[in-house]
């Protein structure tokens, strides 16, 4: 057993946000993926305030050295998600980590807020590779940026650029 953001795993291999889809394993595997589940808590695809179609294919590539991916996180945005997503997914036996983007640290507070309240999460992953809409700026590649979703803008410090 290990300790990750003071959540027991046991071991520490977890799946990377959108390339393992649980539900759509279950249903192909049945309850054999819940007995024998391969990762030590599931992270779930990026999940935002509202609903997206996700970019028009051709959506992955492969290539000689790997393949590039350009999927544009379709999800059902936070509702459906709640709805239909969680119940599902608190059925794993391993820790539930939700992965959210917002394209503002109020939409990421919002976001963060809604699961917060939910015993089901473990813990919350945050996509920042969004601009945000307010300040232009690419929320994972300005410290200031992810430093400021601490905090909804209507509060936070105007950014120096
Ligand atoms: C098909 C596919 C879908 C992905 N979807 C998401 C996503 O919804 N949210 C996210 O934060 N990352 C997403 N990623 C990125 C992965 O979680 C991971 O960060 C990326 O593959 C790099 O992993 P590595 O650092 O182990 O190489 C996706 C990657 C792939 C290949």
């Amino acid at each position: 057993m290990i300790s990750f953001c003071g959540i027991g795993l046991e071991h520490p291999i977890v799946n990377g946000s959108g390339t393992f889809d649980a539900i759509a394993a279950r249903r192909a595997f049945g309850d054999a993926l819940v007995t024998d589940f391969p990762f030590a808590a599931f992270v779930s695809k990026t999940v935002t305030l509202a609903p997206r179609e996700g970019n028009p294919p051709p959506r992955l590539w492969e290539l000689g050295a790997g393949m590039i991916n350009s999927i544009g996180l379709p999800n059902k945005g936070l509702d459906g998600y709640l709805e239909h997503d969680l119940p599902q997914l608190a059925e794993l036996p391993v820790p539930l980590i939700v992965n959210v983007m917002g394209s503002s640290a109020d939409d990421v507070a919002r976001l963060v807020g809604a699961f917060g309240e939910r015993d089901e999460v473990a813990a919350l992953e945050l996509n920042v590779s969004c601009p945000n809409v307010q300040t232009g700026l690419l929320m994972g590649a300005d410290p200031g940026e992810t430093a400021a979703l601490r905090q909804p803008s209507s509060t936070a410090p105007t950014p120096s650029r």
